[in-house]
Formats: C-alpha cells, structure tokens, sequence
C-alpha cells in the first residue's frame, strides 16, 4: 500500500539481512535468521515460491541443488518431501539439519522480533502465490495500515501491483536488474501507484535517482552491498535501506545524524 515518505536528517537507516545474515550461516534457513536477529539487523529478507502441493516456501534459485542436498526445481516437490532434505550442510557441517522453512513457520517464528522484506520469487510460475502470501499475513492481522514491519518486492512489477490490490495496507517494493539505462520518471510514476519501495541493484543507485526516488513519495533500499566502504557511500546518498549478507556491517555504517 501507498504511505507517506518523511524525510529527516537523523533517519535510521534499515539493515536488511540478505536471506537472513547469509554470509555466516545457510541462506534462507531459522540459522540465518537467528544470526540477523543476534546482529540486531531490522529486517530479514525471504524468497518465497511454491512447492508441488501449493505451500508457501522458501526458496532462492528455481532448483534446490545449490542449497540442499536434493535435486530438481522447487515446485517438484511436495512440501513432505522438501522437509526431508538437508539445507544446512552445504555451508558448513555445524548447520547439518537444517531444514526448508514455511513461510507461515517464518512469519510464527519471527513476527514482532524482526521486519521480514518477502520476495515473491518466480511468480509467473506459481500462480496464486500472491493470494497465499496475503491470506497468511491476513490470518495473522499482519494485514493493518502502519504494520510498519511487513513489506512484499518482486522483480515480476505485475505481482507485486497483484498483491497490493489484495492487501493495500501492506507496503511494497519493486525490484530492479541492472540496466544500463537507468530508471526513468515514466517508470517512477508507474511503480508509485502501487509500490512503497524502489529496490534496485546497487551498481545503478546514485545520490540522484536515491532523490528521484524520494520526490515520487517512495523509499529505496538496494541489493546486496557487502563492501563497507559501498554501504557508507549509500547511506551517504540517503538511502532508506541496505540489503546485505553481513548485517555487521551495514551496523558499522556512519548515516549521517
Ligand atoms: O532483496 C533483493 C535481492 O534479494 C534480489 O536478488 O537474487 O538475491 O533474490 P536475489
Ligand atoms: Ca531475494
């Protein structure tokens, strides 16, 4: 849903850990999560798709051969059998066992203790996945204006304008790739009808689109900065977030006060 952007020269600058604070513990697990809490980020950041039987889970790449011990794409696989596989031991033997969180298992775990950044991953392939990720957060009364702690981004711009006519008191994001061409005020007109956030790749954030951004009523925080002296350049810019795998290190980061 549309909010209203305050600017002030003392603003917080939110630290949002990458999959949870992926570079210490296994992406996407309740480790990595855990970790993002213990290191005080804000927000942790999830990506959701759907398995073979229509459950919401969390999931990064299309395929589970990266970060488990399976084989196959995501939506192959029931949730039963995604339970089974072991998405810890890839990063380290100490995560053994890890497993395949729910998003509900994640909104329960982690609601009221850290923000949670939801992206809808692949939704042209999981249809529906906008109306399951709504009614968890609506059976939860995560759905009310000025939850302040709840946003949902896609790079799939149509989802995330999807979700926001299902759930408007919800904040939103668009995600942006890398294009050498920059994002255009056209562009900043359109996402501002239905987004709360412009988050695009870091290499193409400069202190000009961070106030582009800001003059269409909308907030930005980029991806993923895991070099220190990069994190304080943005917030120098002014930037409302950084997603990194090292929440340590956007903690170290001097905001201007
Ligand atoms: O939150 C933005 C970032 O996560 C988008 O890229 O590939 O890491 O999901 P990716
Ligand atoms: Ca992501």
């Amino acid at each position: 849903g549309k909010s209203n952007v305050s600017h002030n020269a003392a603003k917080h600058t939110m630290n949002i850990a990458h999959r949870g604070a992926s570079g210490y513990a296994p992406e996407n697990t309740m480790a990595a999560f855990d970790k993002a809490l213990e290191m005080k980020a804000d927000y942790i950041e999830i990506d959701v798709q759907l398995s073979k039987d229509g459950k919401v889970v969390l999931m990064h790449d299309a395929m589970i051969d990266r970060t488990t011990d399976g084989s196959g794409i995501v939506d192959d696989y029931t949730l039963e059998e995604l339970k089974q596989l072991d998405a810890g031991s890839w990063f380290g033997p100490q995560f053994a066992g890890e497993q395949i969180p729910t998003f509900e298992e994640v909104l329960d775990a982690y609601r009221g203790k850290i923000g949670i950044l939801i992206e809808i991953k692949n939704a042209s392939q999981h249809p529906g996945i906008e109306e399951k990720v709504a009614a968890a957060l609506e059976e939860r009364n995560m759905d009310k204006p000025n939850n302040g702690k709840i946003i949902v981004q896609s790079f799939d711009h149509g989802s995330i304008a999807h979700f926001n006519a299902l759930l408007p008191n919800v904040d939103t994001g668009v995600l942006m790739g890398y294009n050498a061409e920059g994002i255009s005020d056209a562009q900043l007109a359109q996402f501002a009808t239905y987004a709360d956030y412009v988050n695009p790749n870091h290499h193409m954030v400069d202190a000009d689109l961070v106030s582009r951004i800001h003059d269409y009523g909308m907030r930005i925080a980029p991806y993923t900065i895991n070099d220190q002296s990069r994190i304080n350049e943005l917030m120098e810019y002014g930037v409302d977030g950084i997603i990194s795998d090292y929440p340590d290190l956007v903690g170290h980061g001097n905001a201007p006060q």
